[in-house]
């Protein structure tokens, strides 16, 4: 199988190779990017079966890596330049990678391909760890993977011996797909991941001596749920409530929540809330993290049906959730009684005032009368 990968950065050309490395690479191939560096044997010779060397020359070692730009894969390739064969006369200088223009024949041994090398993940999903690998001649395979967490811990995942063709370790959430390993499928398969299996996977591969690995990252990202303490609260005036919003069961630690006034006409913007505590995070037994965003909200008559909403940010999510609540205010009752006693002070006041009144008039009357027949009355 004859190859040419070009780039503007190398260029490298495989022949009589029998790794289809086009196979690996056939996707979008105006989004890949190429670089091709020496692979350093530390002075010893490797030795390859199919490969003539040359007794007291070294082979030249090279990896090609061609990774798509949108990180749906990675594929590397072990290119060899045989110290035996005609074209090693053309020496390859030291440093390929320098944007050499020149063109070397190569041929491709050994290839190993993941998929993308970031993973997200929301708690208690499967997740396919990909791996694949391709070598030019029939042999066995070592494969290990490995996770290193947060911190450098480094935890031993699965690990198959391909000359005994037997699984040496499994972790209990790991799965392989062992029929499909003689056909270079060395993908690992998580069930149900949490936060602890965040981290680091390392798709190793040893043919002969050559060892490969590629890394994997796996994220876990959940989102939080947000809930209010009530959808409508029916408040009397001059009362102090606690608007709670609560955030729970996210992952990673960093969400952020904000409390909004909503304006009572359209076309305003809704007012920040400063005056708002947020609890500590706590952290949950599956590792998720919960908080809450309270205020205190005096209740005044001019919030009569107004909305308050609480939005909350996080990494999992594309847009904020919003969460909203109503407020119903009403007149305190004691300020009604109060109104009540100053109208029935008032009212009796007007009704004492017009008794007097009206005794007065009558007095008034009476005295006249009295005059009157006084002045009839003969002396
Ligand atoms: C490996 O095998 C699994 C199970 O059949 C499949 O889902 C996956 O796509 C395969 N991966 C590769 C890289 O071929």
């Amino acid at each position: 199988m004859n190859c040419r990968i070009y780039t503007a950065v190398c260029c490298f050309l495989c022949t009589e190779s029998s790794l289809d490395i086009l196979q690996h690479v056939d996707e979008d191939t105006d989004k890949l990017e190429c670089k091709i560096s020496r692979y350093f044997t530390d002075n010893t010779q490797i030795l390859w079966p199919g490969l003539q060397t040359q007794l007291h020359k070294l082979d030249s070692w090279f990896t090609g890596t061609i990774k798509h730009l949108d990180d749906k894969f990675t594929v590397t390739v072990f290119l060899v330049q045989s110290s035996a064969s005609k074209e090693a006369e053309n020496r390859i200088p030291e440093d390929v990678s320098q944007g050499n223009t020149e063109t070397f024949y190569l041929s491709g041994v050994l290839l190993v391909r993941t998929g993308p090398s970031v993973i997200q993940s929301g708690l208690n999903k499967d997740v396919l760890l990909s791996c694949a690998f391709s070598v030019d001649h029939n042999t066995d395979v070592a494969i290990k993977w490995i996770l290193q967490q947060k911190g450098g811990h480094k935890k031993l995942i699965f690990a198959y011996n391909g000359s005994a063709r037997q699984v040496e370790y499994k972790d209990k959430r790991a799965e392989m797909f062992l029929a499909e390993i003689p056909k270079g499928n060395a993908s690992l398969l998580l069930r149900t991941v949490g936060v602890r299996d965040a981290g680091t996977y390392s798709c190793q591969i040893l043919v002969s001596s050559v060892l490969w690995a590629q890394n994997i990252q796996l994220e876990i990202v959940e989102k939080p749920t947000v809930t209010l303490n009530a959808a409508v609260l029916s408040l009397v005036e001059g009362d102090e409530h606690k608007l709670v919003c609560d955030i729970s069961h996210f992952y990673p630690h960093d969400a952020e929540a904000q409390w909004f006034q909503e304006p009572m006409q359209q076309g305003m913007l809704p007012h920040l809330v400063t005056h708002v505590v947020s609890s500590s995070h706590r952290q949950n037994s599956d590792g998720t993290y919960s908080f809450s965003s309270y205020f205190l909200l005096k209740a005044s008559l001019r919030d009569d049906g107004r909305r308050y909403t609480c939005r909350v940010e996080h990494q999992s999510l594309k847009h904020p959730i919003k969460k909203s609540l109503t407020v119903k205010v009403t007149e305190s009752t004691s300020a009604t009684w109060l109104l009540v006693i100053l109208f029935v002070v008032l009212a009796g006041c007007l009704v004492v005032m017009l008794y007097f009144l009206y005794q007065a008039k009558t007095l008034l009357e009476h005295e006249t009368v009295q005059s009157s027949q006084e002045l009839l009355l003969p002396s």
